[in-house]
């Protein structure tokens, strides 16, 4: 892989786990692609994936001893310990039921399960078992745990056939796929231009409730504030994340408050910037703020009745453009979006009004399509002195450009 910065750059490094699945073999074609790609591979083996493939296979293949004994007569310091500091992604390939059980309880019993409980870098988890195991309840419960932390990345299980020459969903993924979505991590994290930059993101849809049953909200999903907040992290920012009510883990190194109404949103930038806005160095507001909220909120269930129901909504307050009006100095750097039904020189008319209504430095315009095509969508970056079309792009990729702009102008 091309890696960013100077030669004497450390080369990007993995721990790469292997658990004791008759798909342990694949691990050492994991273990190709990163050697292939220049990246240090350091094995890791719990004992019995050495049932399953002989560690002098990965070691001749990495260059590297490969840890297994916890408790190696003669080992400096913790072995675990030294594995997670090094690792810029750890991998875990193949991942057993037993595994995912042990990572979603804390469990540390071996170098593998320690190395996974001891780093705060970003999991790669490819599981591989019976399809059985992979549908079992305890393993569904186990994967939501870890997805739900926010420390783990799936990459399968796939249809297919299994050792037991069943076919199911259970079936590692195969090991470029595995290989790809590390690469694509660590090229993310090689980039460390965001170090130390105190970094705001807003994410996912406001609900404004009408009675304790029925809200006003819209289709925010929060990926694509997600997708900044983590590539944020991993480009080395100090990410601090406001959700609305979505169902998306925490990505790794994030620090999250939930809140429900704009009026949240707004009393939790307000605490989180301070009344001199000097909390971040930059905001990223992806959320989708809901204009209105209902002028009550009904105390009972609504009751239903033959006639016409009319509501008063009244105006939310324009958290961004608040936030522009006060500012003073340029910081925190003020990102917008924009999401509209037009297209060409008209999105890009609007962006521009609206950059200088809400007194911000970029307005990310994005076509409607985003709705109907979530994974990507026509989009143009607006600020003073340009507009930059980029097309269409997938949110990670998006949230990268933006960044990139954050980064340059947190620098100026
Ligand atoms: O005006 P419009 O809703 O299109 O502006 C979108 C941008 O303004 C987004 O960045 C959104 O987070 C922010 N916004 C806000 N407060 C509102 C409405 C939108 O901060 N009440």
């Amino acid at each position: 892989m091309s890696t960013a910065g100077p030669p004497s750059a450390p080369a990007p490094t993995v721990v790469l786990g292997v658990s004791g699945s008759i798909a342990a073999f694949k691990a050492v074609e994991v273990a190709r692609h990163f050697v292939r790609a220049g990246v240090r591979v350091l094995p890791a083996m719990t004992a019995a994936a050495r049932q399953f493939v002989g560690p002098a296979t990965l070691a001749g293949l990495t260059g590297e001893r490969v840890a297994g004994d916890m408790f190696e007569p003669g080992l400096a310091g913790e072995i675990h310990v030294a594995l997670a500091r090094a690792a810029d992604v750890v991998v875990l390939c193949p991942a057993t039921a037993d595994l995912l059980a042990d990572l979603a309880a804390g469990h540390a019993t071996d170098v593998v399960r320690a190395v996974a409980l001891c780093t705060s870098r970003p999991i790669v988890v490819a599981p591989a078992m019976h399809p059985a195991m992979w549908a079992h309840p305890a393993t569904q419960r186990n994967v939501r745990t870890l997805l739900a932390d926010g420390r783990c990345r799936f990459v399968g299980p796939v249809e297919g056939e299994v050792a037991s020459g069943e076919t199911g969903l259970g079936r590692m993924a195969e090991p470029l796929d595995v290989a790809d979505v590390v690469l694509g991590l660590l090229r993310q994290g090689a980039r460390r231009d965001l170090e130390g930059v105190r970094l705001l993101v807003t994410a996912g849809p406001t609900v404004e409730d009408l009675d304790p049953v029925r809200f006003l909200s819209n289709r925010s999903s929060g990926t694509m504030g997600f997708a900044v907040a983590e590539c944020a992290a991993l480009r080395g920012a100090r990410v601090t994340l406001v959700a609305g009510p979505v169902g998306l883990p925490t990505p790794t190194g994030v620090t999250r408050h939930d809140v429900r109404s704009a009026l949240e949103l707004d009393a939790v930038l307000g605490a989180l910037l301070g009344a001199d806005l000097s909390g971040a160095d930059a905001l990223v507001m992806v959320a989708a703020v809901a204009d209105y909220r209902p002028a009550e909120r009904a105390a009972q269930k609504l009751k239903r009745s033959g006639a016409p129901l009319t509501l008063t909504l009244e105006p939310n307050p324009d958290i961004l453009a608040g936030l522009g009006a006060v500012r003073r100095g340029g910081r925190p750097l003020l990102v917008g979006f924009a999401l509209e039904t037009a297209s060409g020189p008209e999105l890009e008319a609007i962006a521009r009004a609206k950059l200088a209504h809400k007194r911000v430095d970029l307005v990310v315009a994005n076509g409607v399509a985003t709705l109907e095509q979530p994974e990507s969508s026509d989009v143009v970056l607006v600020d003073e002195a340009a507009s930059v079309p980029l097309g269409r792009l997938g949110k990670r990729d998006l949230a990268d450009r933006i960044l990139d702009w954050v980064a340059v102008r947190c620098r100026s």
